[in-house]
């Protein structure tokens, strides 16, 4: 899938399919897979290095990631995080750290948040030729603003809100938006006034696309069970079981066998 694309789906009414991914074995299953891109979450933090909340994703952290999947992948698009407050020091960090990341393999950064100089820092890289893609809703890096994994524009003012945010970062050149976590009326609101497409994750299925976390929708974790996850494996099961197969044959001495020795 190439930029374009994403445009082309939504008028064609098609949909968009993305995962998040964070290592070369998985990126090239992936690329054997009829997804259509992928991101290199700040999801990262959590889902792979075992932290809280995505506020302590690093640079280092989506620049190691992001070349591992890069190397996985042959047809999908690709997509990194900007991590926490990689885009609020100075314009000239922020170009150096979007910089790094398309160096590192992404196509385009995702940046969340919808505030004036956010907008205007997208305005800027948009037209020094970075795709961006915006993100709105429940924003990860601002949990401790929001005072938790809530849900977000569930009252009119705050849906009005999020509607101008939409508005506000498609006129900044963002080429598509993730909307994660509000009620599904307002997704379909934000989708239908949009000319770029939109991707949900806990946004319902009005939306132009769908994007889950690599190890929820594969069942690897099962400690985090928001509503808007389907499992589509029983990932954890399933090592789990093969772990334990292996551990018992080692026990018993039943491998390795002579099909496994020389
Ligand atoms: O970091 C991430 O994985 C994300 C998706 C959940 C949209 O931002």
């Amino acid at each position: 899938m190439k930029i374009h694309d994403f445009k082309r789906k939504k008028d064609e009414q098609q949909k968009i399919s993305m995962i998040t991914c964070y290592d070369y074995p998985s990126a090239c299953i992936v690329a054997e897979s009829n997804i259509d891109c992928v991101l290199v979450g700040d999801s990262v933090a959590m889902a792979v290095h075992g932290h809280e909340t995505t506020v302590t994703a690093t640079m280092e952290m989506m620049i190691l990631h992001t070349q591992a999947v890069a190397r996985g992948l042959n047809q999908q698009f690709l997509i990194s995080d900007l991590p926490f407050l990689c885009h609020k020091s100075s314009l000239s960090h922020t170009v150096e750290n979007v910089k790094r990341l398309l160096q590192a393999g992404a196509q385009a950064v995702k940046i969340e948040g919808a505030d004036a100089d956010t907008c205007q820092t997208i305005s800027h890289l948009v037209n020094a030729g970075v795709p961006v893609i915006g993100h709105i809703g429940l924003t990860p890096q601002s949990i401790h603003q929001l005072g938790g994994f809530k849900i977000q524009g569930k009252n009119q003012e705050q849906a009005e809100q999020l509607l101008q945010q939409a508005h506000q970062l498609e006129a900044a050149g963002c080429f598509a938006l993730v909307i994660e976590c509000v009620p599904q009326q307002l997704a379909l609101t934000i989708t239908e006034s949009l000319s770029i497409p939109t991707i949900g994750i806990g946004a319902g299925f009005h939306t132009d696309g769908q994007v889950l976390v690599w190890h929820d929708m594969l069942g690897l974790q099962t400690e985090f069970n928001p509503k808007f996850v389907k499992r589509y494996l029983q990932g954890k099961e399933l090592l789990l079981g093969a772990l334990n197969a292996y551990a018992q044959q080692v026990q018993q001495v039943n491998f390795p066998t002579a099909e496994h020795s020389f």
